[in-house]
């Protein structure tokens, strides 16, 4: 609750369309009461300024109520005047702008001096223009600097904390910026000179308003500055994640089905002509076909030599119970025992696929359970966690 009673962590004022187009899912009051502990740890106190540069009713200057966070200067603003107006209502102690965050980037343009220690905190917009979910209700007619531009307004929001040359910045953002190499690259600018001091990772569902159907991780992380000195993708690749239920896993923990196979169109073609839907992640393989009658634009040329690997992700999306935070990996697979699995998921998968294949004999149900058993172990990973 803000001071004026205002519920700061749910966004009321904005249907459906406008909470997508702006990203305006407000931040759970539990990770604003995490970062406060992370910020005392680290040493934030009196004489540090603490801005959110797209704060929404403010869920985040709860922490100028802390302990040992009263003596900071506070810094608000959002794009959003129906947002900025409950935010001041709330923390009247708060200077607020109300610009977008976006252009003209400086510490100037938020009243912040060139010297001051700063902390960027929040929960910038997400908003993945290119991806499918919510595809007829996004718009990107925001501007954005052209050195900011990336394919999501989230990323483009890391961009703009690392021209701000904050010390610190404390933000939820979705893991996939850090774990997608594509996503990693895009932000470069930004990881390279940030070290990863602090993080949790949960579920978005746990955003009020979100989608029941399309849940993905969410780190909450606190990123200290280390010019030219930051994380780099090796680094992400080794890193334990924790998440908040108490799970822990790592990029590196897994054998990848997909670094056997293609993922994308390519030129190749091969007799018998096989096509399969173009594979992202787990995430987008729940939702997407697997063997395709006709050839469109994302089919994949599967090599015949290779079918086994398709139906084997054929089978995962049937059959696997993947945990939120796993929804940005690639298939995993257990490379030393695929081949003793190969002929059970190629029975499988082409009989869920007469389309396809014509019709094949039921496999019987103790081929399904090795199956699923081979799965539930892909999933388990291949590496002791020693995180815990
Ligand atoms: C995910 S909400 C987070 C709000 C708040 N920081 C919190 O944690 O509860 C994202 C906010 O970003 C604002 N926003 C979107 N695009 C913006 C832009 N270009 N500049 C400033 N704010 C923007 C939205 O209006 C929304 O309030």
């Amino acid at each position: 609750m803000g001071g004026d009673n205002v519920d700061v962590n749910v966004s009321r004022h904005l249907g459906v369309v406008g909470r997508v187009n702006l990203g305006s899912f407000y931040t759970p009051a539990k990770y604003v009461r995490i970062a406060s502990e992370w910020l005392l740890e680290h040493g934030i106190g009196d004489g540090w300024t603490i801005a959110d540069l797209s704060c929404g009713y403010g869920a985040f200057f709860e922490l100028s109520e802390v302990e040992g966070l009263h003596g900071c200067r506070y810094v608000g603003n959002d794009i959003d005047h129906d947002a900025v107006k409950k935010a001041k209502a709330a923390f009247p102690n708060v200077r607020f702008c109300e610009c977008n965050a976006l252009v003209d980037v400086s510490r100037e343009k938020f009243g912040i001096g060139a010297c001051d220690k700063l902390v960027i905190v929040g929960n910038p917009p997400y908003n993945d223009v290119t991806s499918q979910i919510n595809q007829t209700i996004k718009n990107n007619s925001i501007p954005i600097d052209s050195d900011l531009r990336t394919r999501d307004i989230g990323m483009s929001s890391l961009l703009a904390y690392d021209k701000l040359k904050a010390e610190y910045v404390l933000v939820l953002h979705p893991l996939s910026y850090m774990i997608k190499k594509a996503n990693f690259s895009a932000t470069q600018k930004f990881f390279r000179n940030y070290e990863l001091v602090e993080h949790v990772v949960f579920s978005s569902q746990e955003f009020a308003g979100t989608s029941k159907l399309a849940g993905f991780p969410v780190v909450v992380a606190m990123y200290r500055r280390k010019d030219g000195n930051g994380l780099s993708y090796a680094d992400v690749f080794r890193t334990w994640f924790r998440t908040v239920e108490g799970k822990s896993f790592s990029l590196s923990g897994f054998d990848y089905v997909t670094d056997e196979i293609d993922k994308y169109p390519g030129k190749q073609r091969y007799t018998p002509e096989i096509l399969f839907y173009t594979m992202r992640d787990i995430n987008a393989l729940r939702r997407s076909r697997t063997f395709l009658q006709e050839r469109i634009a994302n089919a994949i040329d599967v090599n015949p030599e290779k079918l086994a690997y398709y139906c084997y992700v054929d089978c995962f999306k049937r059959y696997a119970e993947v945990p939120y935070y796993l929804g940005n990996f690639n298939v995993p697979f257990v490379r030393a025992e695929f081949a003793s699995i190969s002929n059970d998921v190629t029975r499988v998968s082409m009989h869920g696929h007469p389309e396809i294949f014509g019709s094949k004999q039921e496999p019987d149900a103790c081929t399904v359970a090795r199956v699923k058993q081979y799965i539930a172990k892909a999933l388990q990973g291949k590496e002791t966690n020693n995180a815990n």
